[in-house]
């Protein structure tokens, strides 16, 4: 039977739904907040990169999610937006209003269904959870035709149970079945077996979308996933570079990937634009702060590097010898010259567009451009990667309460370390001159005498954008503060500068956490 979907239509039997869930499941992982200006730049960057649904956050949770999934409904065209929402009816209103904006829109709600959770999480008996699937499903149709239902904790779930709470689910009016590894448990054989038994088995079962949704806890959430769609599942949930709860969710760049590299294992097709990839793992690196590890597949620094005498000889020869892909289809371009202090305005606005940024604003665009030349000044070659680099650093600072101005410091080997800053604090500029162990130390002595607060520094990293001794240096610096953790990232060819906007950034992030009032736990 051909499955007519409310947002989607026709199903094609072999298209995958790419369901995006960075904003949701990614951001809720500890150090993974994004502010309202973070999550409407990524909603936009994951519009362009071609996702289907976009789960834009749980509105119940607090305020600030309310309105960040409210403003991805009003301004993101392209995909449906999805808000999360247990099964309590107050959740489902909430995120119904949140996602009523939007031109394509969805409700995903769930409970959980296997013993354990039932039992010791919500203290409920099979049968009342149940009634709480046919009366959250119904209740969502009231605000969209588009509705998600979720077995939390799916695969660990008694199969008979299972089967009546999606037979009740689809009776009810959902659209898509979701069945997550909720704990990331399961290994391939088992969505194989779960999957093929519940799409057999339940009467309905040809009306709806599966939806294939793993946590990477044992590393196989990717490999999961693909056992699910092969065996029936025609959505994949998913985040960029797999950030998630734990060990985290599938990462979105591996899944489609593998599609589109193995047709003959996995004969589906998808509507990302994989070449937009990597610009978009690396805004989600530079927006929160965590870069991917060197190895990371698809995105990683190493994940098209050839060390070895043999494969470089294999590559000089035929690159298809050790490339299974090409880096070019995923983003990443041959490192080039840009452009030299001469370059006007213009022609760095037009490398923007080249690159992939859209309109990033006048004052964004006006500081990176100023940035640029100044960049230009002091460092032989600007590459590609400089620009990103310095770009994204503004783009992400552009809202913030605390700027960094400008910064001397003092050091070597003889003198008292000591470093002259100035921030813009509220609008307000305003200078400290402080000592310190090392001109980090003084640096961040004189952050904490213009802006006093109590939050740890619990760690301190420093990396460089590209080669060379004159490449710009990109620090990490990681506060934590009541129990609140951030990270923030800072690039300039001087290091003590790029410190000082890192723990700037991370700051930053720490006062929007301070804002936002406590999600509520993700229980039914
Ligand atoms: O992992 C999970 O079970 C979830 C649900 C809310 C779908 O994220
Ligand atoms: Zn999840």
């Amino acid at each position: 039977m051909t499955i007519i979907h409310p947002n989607f239509g026709k199903m094609d039997a072999n298209r995958v739904i790419i369901f995006d869930t960075t904003l949701r499941d990614g951001e809720q992982s500890p150090g993974f907040s994004m502010n309202l200006d973070e999550k409407l730049r990524m909603a936009e960057t994951l519009a362009e990169l071609g996702v289907d649904v976009l789960e834009a956050g749980f509105p119940v949770a607090s305020p600030g999610d309310f309105e960040a999934v409210n403003r991805i409904a009003q301004s993101i065209k392209g995909p449906v937006i999805c808000g999360l929402a247990r099964s309590a009816p107050a959740d489902i209103t909430r995120a119904g209003e949140a996602i009523r904006p939007a031109e394509r829109k969805r409700i995903h709600t769930f409970i959980s269904t296997s013993p354990l959770h039932m039992k010791y999480k919500l203290r409920m008996e099979p049968d009342a959870v149940l009634e709480a699937v046919i009366a959250s499903v119904t209740l969502a149709r009231n605000f969209t035709d588009d509705v998600e239902w979720s077995a939390e904790d799916g695969t660990r779930t008694d199969m008979d149970f299972l089967l009546r709470c999606v037979e009740a689910a689809i009776k009810a009016g959902a659209t898509t079945i979701n069945i997550p590894d909720t704990v990331g448990y399961a290994v391939p054989e088992d969505m194989t077996r779960i999957f093929t038994t519940v799409r057999e088995k339940v009467p309905g079962a040809d009306t709806v979308i599966f939806s294939s949704h793993c946590h990477n806890d044992l590393g196989l959430a990717v490999a999961n996933t693909l056992a699910g769609v092969r065996a029936g599942a025609r959505q994949i949930e998913c985040t960029i570079n797999g950030i998630g709860e734990r060990a985290g969710n599938a990462s979105l760049e591996e899944v489609v990937m593998a599609i589109r590299t193995r047709p003959d294992a996995n004969p589906y097709h998808h509507n990302i634009e994989t070449t937009r990839i990597l610009r978009t793992s690396k805004l989600l690196a530079t927006i929160t702060g965590f870069d991917v590890q060197p190895n990371k597949a698809i995105v990683g620094r190493n994940a098209f590097a050839h060390e070895s005498g043999i494969h470089q000889d294999g590559m000089l020869k035929n690159a298809a010898t050790y490339e299974i892909m090409t880096p070019e289809s995923v983003g990443w371009q041959k490192t080039s010259l840009v452009m030299g202090k001469h370059s006007g305005r213009a022609a760095f606005r037009d490398k923007l567009n080249a690159m992939g940024y859209g309109d990033i604003g006048d004052n964004a665009l006006n500081d990176a451009f100023r940035r640029f030349k100044d960049l230009a000044d002091r460092k032989k070659i600007v590459y590609d990667e400089d620009i990103v680099a310095l770009v994204d650093d503004e783009v992400t600072r552009a809202h913030q309460r605390v700027k960094f101005v400008s910064l001397e410091t003092w050091g070597g080997s003889k003198s008292k370390p000591r470093a002259l800053l100035e921030l813009e604090i509220d609008g307000v500029t305003q200078t400290a001159d402080c000592l310190g162990d090392g001109p980090v130390d003084a640096t961040f002595n004189a952050i904490h005498a213009l802006f006093p607060h109590t939050a740890t520094l619990l760690l301190f990293s420093v990396g460089a954008v590209t080669e060379g001794t004159d490449a710009q240096a990109r620090c990490t610096v990681r506060l934590e503060e009541d129990g609140k953790m951030v990270d923030g990232q800072g690039a300039d060819t001087d290091t003590i500068v790029a410190a000082a906007r890192a723990y700037v950034h991370a700051l930053n992030k720490l006062i929007t956490k301070r804002t936002r009032s406590e999600p509520a736990a993700l229980s039914a």
